[in-house]
């Protein structure tokens, strides 16, 4: 039996579609425990790609069960389109996606809050996906939200609505100058999609619950990264939820004993998509050279990833929040035509060195890298799937992220194809 966290250590897109998929081989369910369609998991298979946003990666293997748990806040329409996106390509969802009726809804109204709020002059911006992630958190810890399941009690839903109107319209009128919304559109839109969400609605962790009664293999999938959790990301530019691996016990309920296995999902080097502080950040060529090789365009927005070096400071803390004991590394082959590569082992911060991340992020925005300057392979070894295959130049390399992130590196991944991985 397994119940296995599968987490991003940097700032997300590390590859865990890619990865989920890959492992969802052996597992019999996979769930989602946080964010919402601000995640986009992109699976290769046999050059056909695939983006998922909310969807967990394991729906891409027949016959696996796919669970959304309550700590998801869900787009019913964003939810819908990927549904039929998916039918239309012949994986079959209906049956084998659940959704928790805990999960909070995703209403248009705060997509737009969410867009208004990240253009205000008062305050930092953070550069969100814009799909309504931040205010509908907020709503849930408000206790104003709508959850799943008053879509089947019009009497609750109804009054749910007008008291959450009532708020929305105050903040819309008065500091967003848009168009305020009513209770019947509101309702209206949800009694739209209500029937259609509805066969996807049931006992989540029950699911789970027997799953780990009978002995199965759990895959829970994070999204976003370490660094974007609300809690020990880099705050305030973070996004609204536990995406570090303690985040799928609430996210599902699955309790903490049950949890067996960590894995963190690394880039071979970083990227960021959004405002805040990056130390390894390169505004030069060879940045520009990573996000070329390594197609760095965010799978959600098509917004440029910032890319650099990889930080070492953020892969032991992500190892060290996370539990993390065994390490999927990715994109190594998109630092094929580097002469050198640079990875940070410590930051200088007022003259000082810092080896491990502060609380106090701020500090990250002045704190200048120190870096390890290694040999690369300038070769090809995009496309391998065999150690033995890799240039001594790039186990080098392997071997001194795995020693200073602090877990085994036990796979490699060459290429965006469910096939270009190698299992050590
Ligand atoms: P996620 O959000 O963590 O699932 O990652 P994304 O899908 O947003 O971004 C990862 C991108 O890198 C996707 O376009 C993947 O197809 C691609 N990718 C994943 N692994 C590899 C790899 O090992 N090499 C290369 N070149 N691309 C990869
Ligand atoms: P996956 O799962 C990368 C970033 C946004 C922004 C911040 C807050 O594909 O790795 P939000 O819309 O969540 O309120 O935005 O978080 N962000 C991501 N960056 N990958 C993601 O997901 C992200 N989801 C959110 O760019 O900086
Ligand atoms: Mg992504």
């Amino acid at each position: 039996m397994t119940v296995a966290v599968l987490v991003g250590m940097q700032w997300g897109d590390e590859g865990k579609g890619k990865i989920v998929d890959l492992l969802s081989e052996d597992m019999d369910v996979i769930a989602r425990y946080q964010g919402g369609a601000n995640a986009g998991h992109t699976v290769v298979i046999n050059g056909e790609q695939f983006i998922l946003h909310l969807v967990p990666s394991g729906i891409l293997r027949e016959n696996k069960v796919c669970v959304i748990g309550p700590g998801v806040v869900v787009d019913p329409t964003a939810l819908l389109d990927e549904i039929e996106e998916l039918e239309n390509a012949g994986i079959d969802v209906k049956g084998r996606l659940l959704i928790s009726p805990r999960a909070h809804c995703i209403l248009p109204v705060n997509k737009e809050v969410d867009r208004a709020n990240d253009s205000r002059k008062s305050q930092k911006k953070i550069g969100t996906t814009g799909k309504g992630i931040g205010p509908t958190y907020s709503d849930k810890s408000n206790r104003i939200g709508i959850p799943l399941h008053y879509f089947f009690d019009r009497e609750r839903l109804e009054s749910a609505v007008a008291a959450l109107i009532e708020r929305k319209n105050v903040i819309i009128e008065h500091q967003l100058g848009g168009n305020t919304t009513t209770q019947k559109e509101v309702v209206d839109y949800i009694m739209e999609v209500a029937p259609r969400i509805k066969p996807y609605v049931g006992d989540t962790k029950q699911i789970l619950w027997d799953a780990i009664a009978s002995g199965k293999e759990i895959l829970c999938e994070g999204a976003q990264g370490t660094m974007l959790d609300i809690d020990h990301g880099t705050y305030p530019f973070v996004t609204s939820s536990n995406t570090v691996s303690g985040g799928a016990c609430t996210g599902l309920g699955i309790p903490p004993k049950n949890i067996n296995r960590i894995i963190g999902i690394v880039k071979a080097y970083t990227t960021r998509v959004g405002e805040g502080p990056f130390p390894t950040e390169l505004k030069d060529e060879t940045g520009a050279l990573l996000q070329g090789e390594g197609a760095e365009f965010g799978a959600t927005t098509g917004r440029p990833r910032r890319c650099g070096w990889f930080d070492a400071v953020v892969a032991r803390y992500a190892v060290d929040v996370n539990g993390i004991d065994e390490i999927v590394l990715t994109k190594l082959d998109v630092l094929d035509k580097l002469e050198k590569i640079k990875v940070c082992v410590a930051y200088e911060v007022d003259g000082k060195r810092l080896d491990r991340l502060t609380d106090n992020v701020a500090v990250l925005e002045h704190a200048k890298p120190i870096y390890e300057e290694m040999d690369g392979w300038n070769s090809k070894i995009a496309g391998a799937t065999d150690y033995s295959e890799l240039p001594e130049k790039a186990k080098k390399y392997i071997d001194f992220l795995e020693k200073i992130s602090g877990a085994k590196i036990k796979i490699v991944s060459t290429g965006p194809d469910r096939n270009a991985t190698i299992i050590r």
